[in-house]
């Protein structure tokens, strides 16, 4: 157990829906502290950077569309093992099978539009944060 660091940005679709505060106070009740924070207009280019692992999927061109569609918030968030207890808090990448509780479970319906991202491991939150930070 240790205390980690973790990337989360709220998507388009989570600001346009009025879910920032939702969101953060999700991670602030469970005992995670934020320790930067800002809102802005991703560039195509961090887009496919912060997206480059899926760079050959289908999905790859219609993603980095939606994130750069409108305004994110970025984050780091830190905690005792905050990377895999923010993934459990936000749920599976699919909104329609993710459980009521996770925050996609309770406002996603989609498997793009899903409201956050948030790093998977601590090497991805290095890539990530840096991109933004
Ligand atoms: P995220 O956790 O940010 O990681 C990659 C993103 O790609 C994912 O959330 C979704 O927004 C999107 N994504 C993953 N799988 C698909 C898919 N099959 N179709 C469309 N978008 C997807």
């Amino acid at each position: 157990m240790a205390v980690e660091r973790t990337f989360v940005m709220i998507k388009p679709d989570g600001v346009r829906r009025g879910l920032i505060g939702e969101v953060i106070s999700r991670f602030e009740r469970k005992g995670l502290k934020i320790v930067a924070l800002k809102m802005l207009q991703m560039t195509r280019e961090q887009a496919e950077e912060l997206y480059s692992v899926h760079r050959d999927k289908p999905f790859f061109n219609d993603l980095v569309k939606f994130v750069t569609s409108g305004p994110v918030v970025v984050m780091i968030v830190e905690g005792e093992s905050a990377i895999s207890v923010v993934r459990t808090l936000i749920g599976p990448t699919d909104g329609r099978k993710a459980p009521p509780g996770t925050i996609r479970g309770d406002f996603a319906l989609s498997i793009q539009e899903n409201i956050v991202h948030a790093s998977d491991s601590p090497e991805s939150f290095e890539r990530e944060h840096k991109i933004f930070f």
